[in-house]
């Protein structure tokens, strides 16, 4: 992973111009080794919640020019952090635990409300209509808090313990965080 770059997701349809994709997906030129599970996941949560912060300040100040492509990298990114926890992380717990319909079920719920709430986004953003936006990133960010703080506070430390061993292999095969 380390040395390509790092594409977007097709889910994530906002009008971005070639030379501002670019500009979107640095590529990955270091990853650290030493971060456990916990740290990696909630790393990524920040990361998230930056990102979004670049739309919530595109879309007050009108940057029609701007919002599109902050909207699309938060979207890609987002995207990208569900599908490790859909796709590695949860079936792991599950296994590891054998708790197959408890948290985990509620947190793929919680995917699925952001999911839905992500297509508003485009919609909004395709029409321009800044107050529309702003009501749909506010229910986001609520749902974004909420979601996170139980990851956070008790799936990650769950799935740490454990995953023990595990953990580190499914790092290595997850790669680096984009910058
Ligand atoms: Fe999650
Ligand atoms: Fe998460």
């Amino acid at each position: 992973m380390v040395g390509e770059a790092w594409s977007g997701n097709d889910q994530c349809q906002f009008d971005v111009s070639p030379s501002e994709e670019n500009e979107i997906y640095p590529v990955i030129t270091s990853w650290v080794a030493s971060m456990s599970l916990e740290e990696y996941f909630t790393q990524d949560h920040r990361q998230c919640d930056q990102l979004f912060l670049a739309v919530e300040q595109a879309a007050e100040a009108r940057d029609w020019a701007g919002i599109g492509k902050h909207a699309k990298v938060f979207c890609d990114r987002l995207e990208r952090h569900f599908q490790m926890e859909e796709g590695d992380l949860f079936p792991a717990f599950e296994e590891a635990t054998g708790m197959r319909f408890g948290p985990t079920q509620v947190m793929r719920m919680e995917h699925q409300q952001m999911r839905q709430l992500l297509v508003e986004l485009q919609e909004t953003v395709r029409d321009r209509d800044p107050e529309a936006i702003l009501g749909v990133t506010e229910t986001l960010l609520m749902l974004m808090q909420q979601h996170n703080a139980k990851e956070e506070g008790m799936l990650y430390p769950m799935a740490e313990q454990a995953l023990g061993e595990e953990g580190p292999a499914m790092l290595e095969r997850l790669g680096p965080l984009p910058d």
